[in-house]
């Protein structure tokens, strides 16, 4: 059998991966936040699998689409021989990339990269089964912490789908961006899946399904800090707030305590004062144009060879090469 490796660079115990830091940085201070790749447990990685089936969340089934288009394209150009993804979730819509690499004879090593070790480790064993001929190196990590991990493997391309990037703030993106032009060598790829500006009413329904899993999704972070920070958050107590922020051209997605509430975590030693309107900001969905990504692509040293769109142009998927 051709078994996956695991190469796990974050710590189980999420209380001391970091979790901790966060929570003081992002509740003990205002405006209220919470880094996104907490909400990534089982239950949540569970949650976003289901929000990429709703009708009303279109960047899954656009992305997918371009990728059918462009893969074969991708892998007849690329010299890679490894392919690395971030924030790999399940690779679902990878294959068809990893496809196109395994039928050009090209599929040396894949190596999917995620903080949710669960879902990283199923993902690892079905994909060894699935290219017997490629060695799957998975990597327990964090794309913002560990990047320099993946060095070691050129030629490469690095997938980075989804729209993953867009849940980064602006400052971490261009820090991201920095150290993964540093991780890659003259001529190594970045394949990055981005969704694009388009109408407030659109995003505003991807975002706030009328079945409630993406407030179900964004709500499982008050869980997580329940479990394990041992905190006491009353979640029926928040409601769900997403709206699109036109001047930073994100979508936002907060919770509000709909009624005044102490909070105590004592896992970060940090009590909480929450007036009754008071939010928390859990994640951010920055939407580009393509002058942006060029723009900050450029800046790192990543030239773009292609941008495919599907045909509503509501999501882009850009080829860009090292220089
Ligand atoms: N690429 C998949 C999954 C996107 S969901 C797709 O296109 O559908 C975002 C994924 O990124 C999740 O699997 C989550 O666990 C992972 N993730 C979020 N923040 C991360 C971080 N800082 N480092 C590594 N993985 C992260
Ligand atoms: C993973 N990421 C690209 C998703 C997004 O659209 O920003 C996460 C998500 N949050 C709510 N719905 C989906």
């Amino acid at each position: 059998m051709n078994a996956p490796r695991i190469d796990v660079l974050l710590q189980s115990n999420w209380a001391a991966a970091g979790l901790v830091e966060d929570v003081r940085r992002g509740l003990g201070s205002q405006p209220r936040t919470l880094p996104p790749k907490w909400l990534y447990d089982d239950a949540g990685s569970r949650l976003f699998d289901e929000i990429t089936r709703l009708p009303e969340y279109y960047p899954t089934e656009c992305e997918r689409t371009i990728l059918r288009e462009a893969a074969g394209d991708i892998a007849a150009t690329s010299r890679a021989t490894t392919v690395v993804e971030l924030g790999s979730g399940t690779s679902d819509k990878t294959r068809l990339l990893l496809d196109a690499f395994a039928d050009a004879g090209r599929l040396d090593r894949f190596v999917p990269v995620d903080v949710s070790e669960e879902t990283l480790r199923e993902a690892a064993d079905m994909l060894a089964a699935r290219y017997p001929a490629t060695s799957v190196e998975a990597v327990v990590g964090d794309f913002t912490l560990h990047l320099g991990h993946l060095a070691r493997y050129s030629p490469k391309l690095v997938a980075f789908l989804g729209g993953t990037i867009g849940n980064l703030y602006v400052e971490e993106r261009g820090a991201f961006l920095g150290a993964l032009a540093d991780s890659m060598e003259a001529g190594d790829e970045l394949l990055l899946g981005t969704d694009l500006v388009k109408d407030a009413d659109r995003l505003i329904t991807a975002y706030d399904d009328p079945g409630g899993v993406t407030e179900a999704f964004v709500k499982n972070s008050l869980h997580v800090l329940n479990r394990e920070l041992d905190a006491d958050f009353d979640v029926d107590a928040f409601s769900y707030v997403p709206f699109w922020d036109r001047r930073m051209q994100r979508m936002d997605l907060r919770l509000r305590a709909e009624m005044p509430q102490h909070v105590t975590i004592p896992g970060a030693d940090l009590d909480l004062d929450l007036f009754s309107g008071e939010e928390i900001r859990v994640e951010i969905s920055t939407k580009f144009t393509e002058e942006r990504l060029r723009e900050e692509l450029e800046a790192v040293g990543l030239e773009i060879q292609r941008i495919w769109t599907d045909p509503t142009a509501s999501f882009a998927v850009t080829l860009a090469r090292r220089t």
